[in-house]
């Protein structure tokens, strides 16, 4: 009977999509709803338009089996589901580094308006602590349904590339609500995960929405601590990956997000760790998270220290050298270049002088797009042939694996910059290559 429950979802986003489809598969009538004609007409014909390993095919099930629906109206919407969840974006909104809420805003509004019987309204978007109170009061104000509509918060945690998996195998669910009826619908929503283990919590609105930020910020801070490390092992003669190695075997510190490197990109970790700190600042505990300027920092500088390497190798300044870009995407098995530290780099050096080549097995079209100024290849072998120096960037499979010997025949000078730590040192070095990294000799 649960299954059958009719659930709405609002922004069809990388979050939104992936939900919907998620929700589908699990068996509910799911609509989900775009303001952008564009992507609704993309989504009902079974494509996807980002990147995520098995999405599409989810969706292509769930339109086969009529689960899966997609329109463009609040008014339709608000008629087929009981259940609404908000996933549209909160991006960055300008130098302050706040949160840009209208996406969130206008949904609640233009939803509240046709709510004439209960309904469950619940958020998913990553806002910051205070927003949902604030929502509650203005849904029940605009719906016809007052306080019968009510809303919750449950933020989703997934990662890119891993958006199905995590979806059907939460670490967690959190809820913020005190109602018993948004606590029932969500319950109802997730029974079979919830049956299978997952631990749910049920919180205040203001637990919930920092849940998800806390997280992100202690994530984004475990990788700058590393390549804090990674700065001191560079002038102390230190090795950091055998240090991340030693440290991660205790398991109060643990492996994961340890990897040193070019650092954090994408459309969350760094976005949030802003809006973290500009939320704290208007709460008048600015101090509390002042750590996390440090971090952004230590993040913003190994961008600058990849430069400098790639410098040093070429012995000089940038300018007529031809440098091969291997990465675009923020992160493999994606093709989001939100805040990319591959791109930022590579901008930069082209900024420099340089003939910067990129390439990149996902990104490329999106890459093109936002940065036509540098030069592209179809292949790594196109982008590293004539090379004075190669940066690896993104540590996508394809580089992991590349055979420095096939590639030093292509490339104009053997020096390469592995600015993610994948790739073996003492092998390409004995294939002829000078190698260099961030955080070892
Ligand atoms: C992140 C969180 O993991 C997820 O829970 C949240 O919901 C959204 O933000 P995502 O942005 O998809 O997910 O990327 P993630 O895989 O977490 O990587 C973030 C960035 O950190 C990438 O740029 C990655 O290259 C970098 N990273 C990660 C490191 O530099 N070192 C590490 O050890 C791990």
């Amino acid at each position: 009977e649960a299954d059958r429950m009719r659930v709405s979802v609002i922004g069809t986003g990388y979050l939104g999509a992936t939900t919907a489809a998620c929700l589908a598969e699990l068996g509910f009538e799911v609509l989900g709803l775009d303001v952008d004609e564009a992507k609704i007409e993309m989504l009902r014909s079974g494509r996807v338009p980002f990147f995520e390993p098995g999405l599409e095919d989810l969706v292509v099930s769930g339109l086969e089996s009529g689960r899966l629906r997609f329109t463009t109206s609040f008014a339709e919407v608000a008629e087929f589901a009981d259940l609404h969840l908000i996933c549209v974006g909160t991006p960055q909104k300008d130098e302050s580094g706040a949160a840009d809420l209208s996406y969130v805003n206008s949904a609640v509004d233009r939803l509240a308006p046709h709510l004439s019987r209960p309904a469950v309204v619940v958020g998913r978007s990553t806002v910051p602590v205070g927003t949902a109170a604030t929502l509650a009061a203005r849904l029940a104000a605009l719906a016809p349904a007052g306080e019968e509509a009510e809303l919750g918060w449950s933020p989703e945690f997934l990662r890119e590339g891993f958006g199905v998996e995590d979806t059907l195998r939460p670490d967690r669910i959190v809820l913020g609500t005190d109602s018993p009826r948004v606590e029932k619908a969500v319950r109802a929503l997730w029974h079979k995960q919830i049956d299978g283990g997952v631990p749910f919590l049920v919180t205040d609105l203001q637990t919930a929405e920092l849940v998800k930020v806390a997280a992100n910020a202690f994530l984004a801070t475990k990788i700058s601590f590393i390549n804090a490390m990674a700065e001191v092992s560079e002038v102390a003669g230190a090795d950091v990956i055998q240090l991340a190695q030693a440290l991660s075997y205790d398991d109060r510190i643990g492996g994961k997000f340890l990897g040193p490197g070019l650092g954090f990109g994408g459309g969350c970790l760094p976005k949030d760790i802003r809006a973290f700190m500009a939320r704290a600042d208007e709460l008048g505990v600015e101090p509390a998270l002042s750590f996390l300027r440090e971090v952004d920092a230590i993040n913003q500088r190994r961008r600058a220290r990849t430069i400098d390497i790639a410098r040093q190798l070429i012995g000089g300044g940038f300018a007529g050298s031809r440098v091969a870009v291997l990465g675009a995407a923020f992160k493999p098995n994606s093709d989001d270049i939100r805040d990319s530290p591959a791109l930022d780099v590579a901008a930069t050096i082209a900024s420099l002088g340089a003939q910067v080549t990129v390439y990149d097995p996902a990104a490329l079209e999106r890459a093109r797009a936002a940065h036509p100024e540098l030069n592209y290849a179809d292949s790594m072998r196109g982008a590293v042939t004539d090379a004075d120096v190669v940066l690896l960037l993104t540590e996508w499979a394809e580089f992991r694996e590349a055979d420095p010997d096939e590639l030093g025949r292509l490339v104009a000078r053997k020096r390469i910059v592995d600015g993610r730590n994948a790739l073996d040192p003492t092998f390409w070095r004995a294939s002829g290559w000078t190698y260099r990294a961030l955080g070892r000799q």
